[in-house]
C-alpha cells in the first residue's frame, strides 16, 4: 500500500487515513444510543436476543488475512484472496497471527499521536451476507473491536470507528444487493485511540465482541431514556418514533401509555418494588413503535449522595466490590454471555455486591446480567493514559518539573479533548438505561485537568440521577478544582490512612476505594482490616478489590495435560511487565483462588459474636432483606478437633440487624482447644454462605512427661550422642544442627534439621531483594557456643550461633535448647535476634526437616482446609484436617510460598509405620510440600516445578502474613516475624 494514503490524514487519496486523526471517531456510524434489541412484533418476547427475528448473528468463522504492516495491504485488500479462517468475534494474537504483549503503565508503541506506527499490524475479515429486500434497513452492529475498524461491504467503503469498548452501528442497506454481499473489515492494531486505551492488560487486536445485524424499519425508535426511582416514578422518552408502553409486574399489567419525541411518558406507581443487589427485582416493560418490540426490564432504585454519605434508595449501603477486567485464556477480550454469566454468578456466591468495569465499558448484555443477578456497575468509560509518566519524564522540556502529577500529561493534551469527552459521551449513552448501574467512572488514571473536569461535566449533562466517581483527581499539572467530582476516591491506602484521608482538610464527600488489596499471588492479606474500616464510618461507601481473574495466555499443555500459563515476557515482548497481570481473585480458568474464599468471608452477610453471657449475636451486613429469607444456620461444636455437637440454629434477622441466640451445648465445660462454628447455608441450595467460628475455651495442656529413665548423652569434641530407648538423637556441635533422628535404627532425617529464615518470595514480598541481599536463603553458620547436660531428667543441647554469608554483619543470631525426654520426645525452644537493618521484615522463623517422601499423610489441628496465614485466615477455620504432602500445594502461576497453615497445635506427617509429631501450646505455622523454597522460588511458571524427592516439613514459631504489598501497602507490623527478637517452643515426637 502506498503510504501516502495512510500518512496524510484528509488527504483525497487518503481511505484509511481516519486511524491518524485525533478528531475522527468514527464515519458513517449512527449516532450512539442505548442498548436494545427490537423483535419483530408479535413475536414471543424473550430476554435471548438470539430469539428475535430482527437479529442475525454474524458471529462465526470469516475469512482472514493477517497484515504484519498496514503498509503492506494490497490497494485492493478487499477484493485480494484470502489466507484463512478467523473466529470471530477473537483476538487475533490467541490464533496464530502476531503475538500478545504484556504492558501494564508503558505505551506499546512510541507516544506520537495522532501517529502510530506505520508498521501497524492488520487483520482483514471477510463474510458473506445474503440479502433480500423486504424493506427494512439492515444495520450491522459491532460490539467490540481493538483498536479501530474500516468497514467494506461489496467493495465500498461503508464506515469507520475506533473507541475499542463500545458499540457501533452502521446502517449498510445502501451498499447491499439482493443475494450474496461481502462484507469486509480492515481492523488495525494501532490507532490514535491507542493513546487513550493504556489499560494494564495483555495487548491483544480484532473484532473481540458479537458481531449482528439488525433488521429495523428506517423510521424508527431511535433510543430512549427510563428513569424509575425509589418513589415508583417512571418516565421514558424517547427519539425517533412515537411508542406505547405496557408496564408488568410479574405478568400483571399495571400501567400503559404512549410517549413520542419531545413528549415523554411519565407516571407513578403506589408501592413499587425497588431494586437491589441483594432484591434485584425487575418490572418488564414492553415498548412497541413502527412494527418493533422491545422488552425492556426497569428497575425502580434511587442512588444518591447526602451530607457525605451514598445511598440507594435511602439507605448508607456498602459497596464490597471487586475490579474485573475482560479476560479469558481461551477467548482472550471475549466474554460471551456464558462466561460472563459464570463471572457474576461466583462473585454472588462469594458476597460479592459491586463490580467495577475497569477500565472500560464491558459488553452490553453484561449489565442485564447484573440487572438481574443483583450487582451494583460502577461503569467506566473506555479511557487511560497511564503512560504519561514515562512520555512526560522523557521530554527534555519537563526536566526537574513535578513528576508526582505527569500522569495528567497526556488526557490534558489539547489533542484529545473531544476524543475524551466522546468516550463519555459513548459511556452514558450505551449503559443509561441499567439498574445496575449506579455510578458513572470517567476512566482510570489520566490524571486530573481541565479536559477530566469536563469529562465529568459531559456526563452529569447526561445523566444527573447518578453521582460521578473518578480516582485520578490528585494528580494534577494545571490545578483544576475537582469539586465536580462526586466521590472521593483512592486505591490501595492503608486502612490507617483512610481514617485519616477522611478528614482530609475540606474534604466531605463519601470515600470510596475502587481498588483495593492488590490479589497478586499469595494474597491479599489485608481484607478484614479494610472491612473493619469501611464499616467504621458512614462516609466509606466500601472498595473494591483488584481484580477479578489473573490474566494469562496458554502457551502449550504439560505432560500431564494441564495448560502450561504465560505470563508477560513469555510472548517474545520487547516491552513488559513480566507477572503482574497474575493479579486475580481467581485462575485464568476460574478456579478460585484462597484470596477469593478470603474475600467471601470477608463480604459475609451475617458476623456473630460472643457475649459475656454465653450467648451469641448474629448482627446482618444486608440493606433491604431479612437474613433469614435466604439463610439457614446450624452449628457445630468441636473440642480439640472432635466433633462434639450440632444442630441447627432458627433466627431471624432484620436487615441491619441483630439478634441474640443461645446454645445450650455452648456452655458445657471443655477441657481443650473448644470452638462453635456457625454455618450458614443458602435456602434454595443448600450451598455454604459463611460462617463464623468463636472459641468457646482455651487449651491447657500441664506438660506430663512419661516417667522413664533419663536418656543417655554422649560428648565427643564434634558432637553429642542422646539415646532415649529406641530413639537416638546426633547433634553436630560443629553446625550446630541435628544430623541424625534415628527411631528404630532408622533415621527419620534425610538432611540435617535446619533453621530456616527464607520463604519462596511471595507477589507480595515486595523487600525479597533484601533477603537475597543478606542471604536468608543461603547463610552459614558460626557457632560460638555448644553444651549439653543432663537435667530434670532429659537430655538438654544448647547452641548459640550466627548465620549470614557475607557482605555484612550476620543477619541473626540463635539460641537454641534441644530438651530430650526419656521417651525420645524432643521439645526445641529458641530464639532469634538481630541487629542487621534492611531485613524490612523476615518471613519467618522455623526448622526444616526433610523425611522419606513415603511420609506422605498429613493431619494437623490447626486453621485449614485452605492455606492460613497471621493475616489471611478467614476462609479457614481451627479443626482437624487430613489431607497428603501432593495436595498441600496451591498452584500459583508464578511459584511462591504458599499452603502454610496458621495457629496449628498439632502436626502428624505419616507414612510407612513411621512418622512425626510436632506440637506447640501457642500455636505454629506450617508447610508440607513435595517442593522445597529454592525450587519455588526459582521458577517462573508452575509447569516448571521439580519435586524434591522428599516431604519437607517446615515448621515455623512464626511464618510472617503475606499482606498485599505488590501494589499495596507494606505488611502492617502487626503480622511481621518480631524483631529484634522472636522465639517460639516445639516438640517432636517420632514413631
Ligand atoms: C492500578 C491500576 C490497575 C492495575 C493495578 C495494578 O494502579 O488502576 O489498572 O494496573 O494498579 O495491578
Ligand atoms: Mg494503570
Amino acid at each position: 500500500m502506498d503510504l501516502t494514503k495512510i500518512s496524510a490524514p484528509g488527504s483525497p487519496k487518503s481511505f484509511l487515513s481516519f486511524h491518524e486523526n485525533a478528531e475522527i471517531s468514527a464515519v458513517g456510524a449512527l449516532p450512539p444510543r442505548a442498548y436494545f434489541i427490537p423483535f419483530a412484533d408479535g413475536q414471543a418476547l424473550s430476554a435471548d436476543r438470539t430469539a428475535s427475528d430482527r437479529f442475525e448473528s454474524l458471529n462465526g468463522a470469516w475469512d482472514f488475512s493477517y497484515y504484519d504492516s498496514v503498509v503492506d495491504l494490497p490497494d485492493d485488500f478487499t477484493k485480494a484472496a484470502f489466507g484463512g479462517f478467523i473466529e470471530v468475534p477473537s483476538n487475533w494474537q490467541l490464533h496464530g497471527f502476531d503475538s500478545p504483549q504484556y504492558t501494564n503503565v508503558r505505551y506499546p508503541i512510541p507516544y506520537d499521536p495522532p501517529f502510530v506506527p506505520d508498521d501497524d499490524p492488520v487483520g482483514v475479515y471477510r463474510r458473506k451476507y445474503t440479502y433480500m429486500p423486504d424493506g427494512l434497513r439492515r444495520i450491522i452492529v459491532f460490539e467490540g473491536a481493538d483498536s479501530c475498524l474500516y468497514l467494506f461491504v461489496n467493495g465500498a467503503f461503508a464506515g469507520y470507528t475506533q473507541v475499542s469498548h463500545r458499540m457501533t452501528e452502521f446502517d449498510v442497506t445502501d451498499l447491499l444487493r439482493p443475494g450474496e454481499n461481502d462484507v469486509v473489515c480492515a481492523v488495525l492494531k494501532w490507532c490514535d485511540g491507542t493513546y487513550l486505551e493504556d489499560q494494564d492488560k495483555f495487548r491483544l487486536s480484532g473484532i473481540f465482541r458479537d458481531v449482528y445485524m439488525l433488521s429495523r424499519p428506517g423510521k424508527r425508535l431511535e433510543n430512549y431514556r427510563i428513569i424509575s426511582d425509589m418513589h415508583g416514578n417512571f418516565s421514558f422518552s424517547a427519539v425517533g418514533a412515537r411508542c406505547e408502553l405496557d408496564l408488568f409486574d410479574g405478568g400483571e399489567l399495571i400501567l400503559s401509555g404512549e410517549a413520542d419525541e419531545g413528549r415523554a411518558f411519565t407516571a407513578k406507581i403506589g408501592g413499587a418494588k425497588l431494586w437491589s443487589a441483594e432484591k434485584p427485582y425487575l418490572y418488564d416493560l414492553v415498548i412497541r413503535s413502527e412494527g418493533e418490540t422491545v422488552l425492556e426490564k426497569v428497575g425502580f432504585r434511587t442512588v444518591s449522595v447526602e451530607n457525605g454519605v451514598f445511598r440507594l434508595n435511602g439507605k448508607k449501603i456498602k459497596l464490597l466490590g471487586v475490579n474485573r477486567h475482560d479476560s479469558y485464556p481461551d477467548t482472550g477480550f471475549y466474554a460471551s454471555r456464558e462466561k460472563m454469566l459464570r463471572d457474576l454468578t461466583m462473585m454472588k456466591s462469594f458476597n460479592v455486591n459491586a463490580v467495577r468495569t475497569s477500565h472500560y465499558p464491558n459488553a452490553p448484555e453484561f449489565y442485564r446480567l447484573c440487572d438481574e443477578l443483583g450487582l451494583y456497575v460502577i461503569d467506566e468509560a473506555d479511557l487511560e493514559t497511564h503512560g504519561s509518566i514515562y512520555v512526560y519524564g522523557s521530554m527534555r522540556e519537563n526536566s526537574g518539573k513535578n513528576m508526582r502529577d505527569s500522569i495528567a500529561y497526556v488526557a490534558g493534551s489539547e489533542i484529545f479533548r473531544g476524543a475524551i469527552l466522546w468516550r463519555e459521551t459513548l459511556l452514558v449513552t450505551r449503559d443509561i438505561n441499567r439498574p445496575s448501574v449506579i455510578i458513572w467512572s470517567l476512566g482510570n488514571e489520566c490524571g486530573w485537568s481541565e479536559t477530566m473536569r469536563l469529562a465529568a461535566l459531559t456526563v452529569k449533562e447526561l445523566d444527573k440521577t447518578r453521582p460521578v466517581h473518578y480516582e485520578s483527581i490528585h494528580l494534577s499539572l494545571d490545578g483544576t478544582p475537582n469539586g465536580d467530582i462526586d466521590v472521593f476516591s483512592t486505591m490501595y491506602t492503608h486502612p490507617d490512612e483512610m481514617t485519616r484521608r477522611l478528614s482530609d482538610a475540606g474534604e466531605t464527600r463519601p470515600f470510596i476505594l475502587c481498588e483495593y488489596s492488590h490479589a497478586m499471588g499469595n494474597g491479599p492479606g489485608d481484607l478484614e482490616d479494610h472491612f473493619r474500616v469501611f464499616m467504621s464510618s458512614d462516609r466509606f461507601i466500601g472498595g473494591l478489590v483488584w481484580e477479578w481473574c489473573d490474566h494469562a495466555l496458554p502457551t502449550g499443555t504439560t505432560e500431564s495435560g494441564e495448560t502450561a500459563y504465560g505470563y508477560g515476557g513469555d510472548f517474545g515482548e520487547t516491552v513488559h511487565d513480566g507477572n503482574f497481570c497474575c493479579d486475580g481473585l481467581c485462575y485464568p480458568d476460574r478456579t478460585p483462588h484462597t484470596g477469593l474464599r478470603e474475600l467471601g468471608q470477608v463480604y459475609r452477610p451475617v458476623r456473630v459474636s460472643r457475649k459475656e453471657d454465653g450467648s451469641f449475636v448474629f448482627r446482618s451486613t444486608l440493606y433491604f432483606s431479612e437474613a433469614s429469607e435466604s439463610l439457614s444456620c446450624r452449628y457445630e461444636i468441636t473440642d480439640d478437633g472432635r466433633a462434639v455437637s450440632e444442630g441447627t440454629v432458627p433466627f431471624s434477622l432484620p436487615p441491619e440487624g441483630v439478634c441474640e441466640v443461645t446454645v445450650p451445648e455452648a456452655c458445657a465445660g471443655f477441657s481443650s482447644d473448644a470452638f462453635i462454628r456457625f454455618i450458614f447455608e443458602n435456602k434454595e441450595t443448600g450451598a455454604q454462605v459463611c460462617f463464623d467460628q468463636l472459641r468457646l475455651s482455651e487449651a491447657k495442656r500441664p506438660a506430663v512427661r512419661p516417667s522413664v529413665p533419663a536418656p543417655v548423652l554422649a560428648a565427643s569434641p564434634l558432637s553429642f550422642e542422646v539415646t532415649a530407648g529406641d530413639a537416638r538423637f546426633v547433634f553436630d556441635r560443629r553446625r550446630a544442627k541435628m544430623t541424625v533422628i534415628e527411631k528404630n535404627g532408622v533415621n527419620v532425617l534425610e538432611k540435617p534439621m535446619t533453621f530456616n529464615f527464607f520463604r519462596a518470595p511471595t507477589d507480595n514480598d515486595v523487600m525479597r531483594s533484601d533477603w537475597y541481599d543478606v542471604f536468608l536463603d543461603n547463610p552459614v553458620t558460626k557457632v560460638y557456643e555448644t553444651s549439653a547436660e543432663i537435667s530434670d531428667g532429659c537430655a538438654v543441647i544448647r547452641s548459640f550461633q550466627s548465620y549470614g554469608r557475607a557482605v555484612t554483619a550476620p543477619f541473626g543470631r540463635v539460641r537454641a535448647e534441644y530438651r530430650i525426654d526419656g521417651a525420645g520426645s524432643m521439645t526445641l525452644s529458641a530464639s532469634f535476634e538481630t541487629d542487621v537493618v534492611g531485613t524490612e521484615y523476615l518471613p519467618r522463623f522455623g526448622v526444616r526437616l526433610f523425611a522419606d517422601k513415603s511420609l506422605g499423610k498429613v493431619s494437623y489441628l490447626g486453621y485449614g482446609p485452605f492455606e492460613s496465614y497471621a493475616d489471611k485466615h478467614e476462609a479457614s477455620y481451627f479443626g482437624e484436617f487430613s489431607s497428603e504432602a501432593s495436595l498441600m500445594y496451591e498452584p500459583y502461576l508464578k511459584p511462591q510460598e504458599n499452603s502454610s497453615h496458621f495457629g496449628t497445635k498439632r502436626l502428624s506427617v505419616t507414612g510407612g509405620g513411621r512418622g512425626i509429631t510436632i506440637t506447640s501450646e501457642s500455636g505454629f505455622s506450617f508447610n508440607v510440600s513435595e517442593y522445597t523454597e529454592e525450587e519455588l522460588a526459582s521458577k517462573r511458571h508452575r509447569h516448571e516445578l521439580e519435586k524434591s524427592g522428599y516431604t519437607v516439613i517446615c515448621a515455623d514459631f512464626f511464618m510472617a502474613g503475606v499482606g498485599s504489598g505488590s501494589c499495596g501497602p507494606r505488611l502492617d507490623k502487626k503480622y511481621r516475624v518480631p524483631v529484634p527478637r522472636c522465639e517460639g517452643t516445639l516438640t517432636f515426637e517420632f514413631f
